[in-house]
């Protein structure tokens, strides 16, 4: 089997992570025991372009216990948990190409490496994996039944080439389910953002200013954490309505020219190219700390800042001094999402519910491939509330049914006051 990672003897401390993060996913845990035995993806090839953690590694065996055979690469060149690819490797014969720090030509070339494989579903996280098989490594096409996405800017992405017509099998949008994007993008982001921030600089929150650019989903959670810390934050949005529901959540909110002068630490989570370009930097203040959260490393304008720089400097892991006539900025994880890079990502029990979509819709588009289209589809409701039915039983919660009456009244429109 091939394989291309740092260190096959990083595998027991791998091991060892994961069986830690698989005591907190009691979801996929329930799908993991079914599955087994069911084997509803025996014999189909999965190339998995992810993130990858100790939780991906429990979502990949969940697979390959459900039969599929499996094949892996990295979604980011900064995310790889190094020992967490040994254990898939070593101990799982799971074929894995992801290196910690690798360069974008050999980012692509592990995509491509998974695809030999020869997949017949492809679960995506940004839409890289996908992009390549349309474009490039088109021979891959002819087995692909469907796929899954897991984050917005995919969606994004995929959403575009269905609309250009060009999107060639059904893919399922794992991050429009509820179960997804209001648990892992927001308290996921929420939580990992700060714990990033904290260790990389280890530097006191409360009673900073700190800017949330962007108050989508990840936004809002990382905005109620920041708060959480002590925090004064301060939101920039595009959006008017979304403006309007940070300032109501209680938030500050300015233009991106306002807020970066006062700022002491930025992140931005907002999908979008060059949200603090090179008129902000000469805007900050001196030892302004800027992060990015969002999927791809475009929402800084580092181009711009290395060309005004007079000096740049490693001064601490995850971060470099950026020097600029008399002030110094400092940029966390070269601008790549920050919560993977100087963290561990999302904690497991968010990621639960995640990747029991994942596998949930895996198995969905083994069943249906013949029945859908070559669009993007959402999780079907019946997946996301058995995922929220679950998690809400592992935490030994009961909620009230609907009586007859009630689902009666709430079908009907004769009676009033
Ligand atoms: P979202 O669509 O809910 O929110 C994005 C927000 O950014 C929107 O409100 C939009 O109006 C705003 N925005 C766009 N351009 C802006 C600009 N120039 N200035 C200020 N605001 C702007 O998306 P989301 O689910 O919150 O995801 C945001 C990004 O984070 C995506 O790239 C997504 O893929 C990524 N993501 C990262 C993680 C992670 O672990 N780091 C997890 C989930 C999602
Ligand atoms: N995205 C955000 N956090 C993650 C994690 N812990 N594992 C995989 N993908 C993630």
């Amino acid at each position: 089997m091939k394989s291309d990672v740092k260190d096959l003897g990083l595998n027991k401390q791998g091991r060892d992570r994961v069986e830690w993060a698989y005591r907190d996913m009691p979801v996929l845990e329930t799908i993991n025991v079914s599955m087994s035995k069911s084997k509803p993806l025996k014999n189909i090839n999965v190339a998995a372009c992810l993130h990858v953690t100790t939780e991906t590694a429990n979502l990949l065996i969940t697979l390959k216990n459900a039969g599929a055979n499996v094949a892996c690469c990295a979604s980011n060149p900064l995310s790889t948990q190094d020992d967490v690819a040994a254990h898939l490797v070593k101990d799982h014969g799971i074929a894995t190409f992801a290196i910690k720090g690798i360069n974008n030509r050999g980012y692509y070339k592990h995509i491509v490496d998974s695809l030999t494989i020869e997949p017949n579903i492809t679960m995506d996280d940004g839409c890289d994996l996908v992009g390549l098989v349309h474009k490039s490594h088109k021979k891959y096409l002819k087995n692909i039944i469907g796929g899954t996405e897991e984050t917005t800017t995919g969606v994004i992405r995929l959403n575009s080439m269905s609309a250009n017509g060009v999107l060639n099998y059904p893919i399922v949008a794992v991050n429009n389910a509820f179960t997804k994007h209001l648990f892992d993008n927001r308290y996921g982001t929420g939580q990992s953002v700060m714990d990033s921030i904290m260790r990389a600089t280890n530097r006191l929150v409360a009673g900073k200013n700190f800017v949330v650019c962007g108050y989508g989903w990840c936004g809002k959670g990382l905005a109620m954490r920041a708060h959480g810390l002590g925090a004064n934050v301060i939101v920039t949005e595009i959006d008017p309505t979304k403006a309007l529901e940070a300032r109501m959540d209680g938030f500050r909110v300015m233009s991106g020219n306002d807020a970066f002068k006062i700022a002491d630490f930025i992140c931005s989570v907002t999908g979008n190219i060059n949200v603090i370009d090179k008129h902000h930097f000469k805007l900050m203040k001196d030892g302004a700390i800027v992060s990015n959260a969002g999927h791809f490393n475009v929402e800084i304008n580092i181009d711009a800042l290395k060309k005004m720089s007079s000096k740049k400097r490693s001064i601490r892991t995850d971060i470099e001094e950026y020097t600029l006539g008399k002030k110094k900025v400092y940029i966390l994880s070269d601008g790549r999402l920050v919560n993977l890079s100087a963290a561990e990502g999302h904690p497991s029990s968010v990621m639960d519910m995640s990747f029991a979509n994942q596998a949930l819709c895996a198995e969905y588009v083994v069943k249906n491939h013949k029945k859908l289209e070559n669009k993007v589809y959402d999780v079907p409701t019946r997946i996301d509330e058995k995922v929220a039915q679950i998690k809400l039983k592992s935490m030994g919660i009961t909620i009230d049914k609907l009586t007859k009456e009630q689902d009666l009244y709430l079908n009907s429109w004769e009676s009033g006051t």
